[in-house]
């Protein structure tokens, strides 16, 4: 089924944040009208402001009074079980509500909300500027068009990949829902290596940051596996074979342990 967003009627934004915001400008880049598009925030930032600004859009400092036809929760999850109970009054069988808040499983929305037409996502970071991929699992009365619907919002931020069995959704967020922030730390951590060898502190950062950024170019443009990229640079005996030979003993298992942590978190946070 197509959805065009220039068709979509009020989408309401809860929660005008750093992934609330990456989210509104995709969906106007790709063609929500900007009267259609309500941001509600109590206390917004000043990105908010502006974007309301630069657009015409609603920004309300609550929800009521209003019936969008898709709702968007993107509040933190410690908030979100008082923004649903608030928002009730303007939601109904006619709502599709999409939310992106860490661990909170289809179950909590309906009861939040009082209705079964939801959507539990996770998107990544870089859906700010339209690279990110999200996990999506739809809630029992979503149906084909909510689920177009959805699907259309969600791709204005990358690829959207659905899932039946909504525990994976946990595990999505420990992998790519948080996984930006560990090559982040990558980034981190190569640099204070190069200074440890010598370097001057802004010559590490910058050789990390572009290798990071390189690297992950390629991996774009390419369509190799990552070990095919790899073993491509890794020549016997050379460099790069002698420090992978430690990597690779530690790094594999600490991943592992790192993505276990943040799963439990996301359980964790699911319960409440
Ligand atoms: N950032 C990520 O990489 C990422 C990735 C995947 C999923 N998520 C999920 O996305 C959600 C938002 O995360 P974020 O990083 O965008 O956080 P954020 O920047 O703190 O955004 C949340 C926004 O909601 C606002 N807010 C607070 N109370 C509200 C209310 N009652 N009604 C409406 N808005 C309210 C906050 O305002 P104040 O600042 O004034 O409190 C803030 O502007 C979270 O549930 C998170 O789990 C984030």
């Amino acid at each position: 089924m197509s959805v065009s967003l220039s068709h979509l009627g009020p989408v309401m934004l809860v929660g005008a944040g750093k992934m609330g915001l990456a989210l509104a400008r995709g969906w106007l880049d790709a063609g929500l009208r900007p009267n259609h598009l309500i941001l509600v925030d109590p206390a917004p930032n000043p990105a908010a402001m502006q974007l309301a600004e630069d657009y015409g859009l609603t920004l309300n400092s609550d929800a009521s009074g209003l019936l969008p036809d898709v709702l968007v929760l993107a509040v933190k999850p410690q908030i979100i079980d008082k923004v649903m109970e608030s928002l009730q009054p303007i939601v109904g069988p006619h709502t599709l509500a999409i939310s992106i808040a860490a661990g909170i499983d289809i179950a909590r929305l309906s009861h939040g909300l009082d209705m079964g037409r939801v959507v539990r996502t996770m998107p990544n970071t870089p859906a700010q500027i339209g690279k990110g991929i999200t996990g999506a699992v739809a809630g029992p009365d979503v149906g084909t068009e909510g689920r177009a619907v959805a699907e259309k919002l969600l791709s204005a931020a990358g690829p959207v990949v659905w899932f039946d069995d909504e525990a994976q959704l946990d595990a999505v967020t420990a992998v790519s829902g948080s996984g930006p922030a560990y090559v982040f730390h990558m980034v981190e951590a190569l640099a204070e290596a190069g200074k440890k060898l010598g370097l001057p502190d802004a010559i590490a950062e910058q050789l990390a940051r572009q290798t990071v950024i390189g690297s992950a170019a390629l991996l774009e443009a390419d369509p190799a596996s990552p070990a095919t990229l790899r073993q491509n640079v890794t020549s016997p005996n050379g460099t790069t074979a002698a420090g992978l030979a430690v990597l690779m003993e530690g790094l594999t298992p600490l991943i592992e342990q790192t993505t276990e942590a943040a799963r439990k978190r996301s359980v964790e946070l699911g319960r409440g």
